[in-house]
């Protein structure tokens, strides 16, 4: 019997024989009984497994220690009056496997900082296990939302040739020795030595790729793996992390909007209804007001402000910020958390940003300084996606992408994409662990990844 299912629909399994398998979280022993909390993983509460004196198996029960894996066999009681709804009085207890005495998951409650110290074992507590349950349910709302829209998935490659963000933040992938690199005559690496004939990294979008494929499926996403070199060492950014991104042909920067803002409603609707258990941990343990603010999202529309109106509003309160704001400079989090936080108090887009600091595929607008774009931010973590209408005109690209100094035949077949059946598409980048993090109010990056790779840490 899986530990979800007696839970769901206790009335079933009334009085009836069963066996269970799974890992005490909690022993508590007295004389005369012995009170196992055990998990078997299919769900977020444990089954409370008694054990009586008279019991064959009270011998074994009494000397077990937290986080063995046992099997159990007995009878399932209803307790309505008790604080779980069921119990489990054990005849038979086998142990498949014991505990050694130095597990670090001792009972006492363990900081964030300790635990990420095992990542291999840290999923058994209460707050991981939810956290990730959570991932789990939250990527299959996310592929169940696109498909339901008619969207097709592709697999865009996760090695790749081109700088997708033009950032230069990327990992290099070589098969060359490093100590002893080949050389052309002029001291530079000779690339056509290494694995491709030239230089290649780990992707930092799928954007450029599932682009392409837009014009063909119309409605497109990828969610994979992305990888940057950022050197900055937040709550927020991690070296690996996940994205999804959609792409949608036909469509200009409000029809992305639209989408992102219908996407996000729906996966937090279905999310919170699957999760209860889960949400109702996050609310009492890690966010207090969680859910009554994820509630609020739910059926509030987000505003839409353009930076200029922002940085209006931001420089009349300029001596409260550590970095002084004018038109042109890129925001910071304290900015973002500002408008958010203190003004629109809720989530929000962000549009049209000065060109200079945004990439080189975002489509020029007509007053030839800003871009079509639009950044969601929301309370707490700040930039949660990146969306933007794509330039589709071929000479406006290409003076772009001569702006910023890249090189255009690097990005040729990307360029001939407007040369063959262009048209205006749009799309963003939705940060899977920032909607992690937003849905549990998990406050730190590295507590909502399995294994998390940031700046100095590879565990
Ligand atoms: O804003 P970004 O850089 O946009 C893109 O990569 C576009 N190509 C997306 C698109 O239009 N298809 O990244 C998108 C989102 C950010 O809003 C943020 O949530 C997340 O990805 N993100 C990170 N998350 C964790 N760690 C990092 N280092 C991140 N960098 C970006
Ligand atoms: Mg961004």
């Amino acid at each position: 019997m899986e530990i979800k299912a007696c839970y769901q629909a206790p009335e079933e399994w009334a009085e009836r024989e069963v066996e269970i398998t799974g890992w005490i979280r909690q022993s508590r022993a007295s004389k005369n009984v012995v009170f196992l909390m055990v998990n078997d993983g299919t769900f977020f509460k444990p089954l409370q497994v008694v054990v009586d004196k008279s019991s064959p198996a009270f011998e074994t029960a009494s000397r077990l220690s937290n986080g063995s894996a046992i099997r159990v066999e007995g009878v399932i009681h209803l307790t309505p009056q008790a604080k779980q709804p069921l119990e489990l009085t054990a005849e038979q207890i086998d142990v498949l496997g014991d505990n050694a005495a130095d597990y670090p998951l001792q009972n006492k409650r363990q900081t964030m900082e300790f635990l990420r110290n095992y990542p291999h074992l840290r999923s058994r507590t209460n707050t991981f296990n939810a956290v990730f349950r959570l991932r789990s349910e939250i990527a299959f709302a996310l592929h169940e939302f696109f498909h339901e829209n008619n969207f097709v998935y592709v697999h865009t490659p996760i090695i790749t040739s081109s700088d997708a963000e033009g950032a230069g933040e990327m990992f290099q992938v070589t098969t060359l020795d490093l100590d002893a690199v080949p050389q052309n005559e002029d001291h530079s690496v000779n690339y056509k030595e290494d694995f491709f004939g030239v230089p290649a990294h780990l992707t930092v979008s799928g954007q450029l790729e599932v682009e392409s494929f837009a014009m063909s499926h119309r409605k497109v996403y990828t969610f994979g793996p992305t990888f940057r070199a950022e050197h900055s060492n937040t709550t927020r950014h991690a070296a690996e992390f996940w994205m999804i991104e959609p792409e949608i042909a036909f469509a200009d920067l409000n029809d992305v909007m639209d989408l992102a803002e219908d996407m996000i409603h729906t996966v937090l609707e279905r999310v919170m209804e699957r999760l209860p258990e889960e949400m109702a941990f996050f609310d009492q343990w890690i966010d207090k007001g969680l859910i009554e603010r994820l509630n609020h999202v739910r059926e509030s529309k987000f505003v839409r402000m353009t930076y200029t109106e922002a940085i209006d509003i931001l420089e009349k309160v300029n001596d409260r910020f550590e970095a002084p704001v004018s038109w042109g400079i890129d925001l910071q989090s304290e900015h973002e958390r500002y408008l958010t936080e203190e003004v629109v108090k809720g989530p929000m887009f962000l549009t049209d940003y000065p060109k200079e600091i945004k990439a080189f595929y975002m489509r020029l607008n007509d007053d030839q300084k800003t871009v079509a774009c639009a950044d969601m931010l929301v309370p707490g973590i700040g930039e949660l996606i990146g969306a933007s209408q794509r330039e589709e005109r071929e000479d406006v690209l290409l003076k772009l992408m001569r702006e910023k100094q890249m090189t255009v035949e690097d990005y040729q077949w990307y360029v001939d994409l407007r040369r063959f059946g262009g048209c205006a598409h749009g799309g963003f980048g939705l940060g899977f662990e920032r909607m992690v993090m937003y849905m549990s109010g998990m406050g730190n990056i590295r507590d909502v990844l399995p294994y998390p790779r940031t700046v100095r840490t590879l565990r």
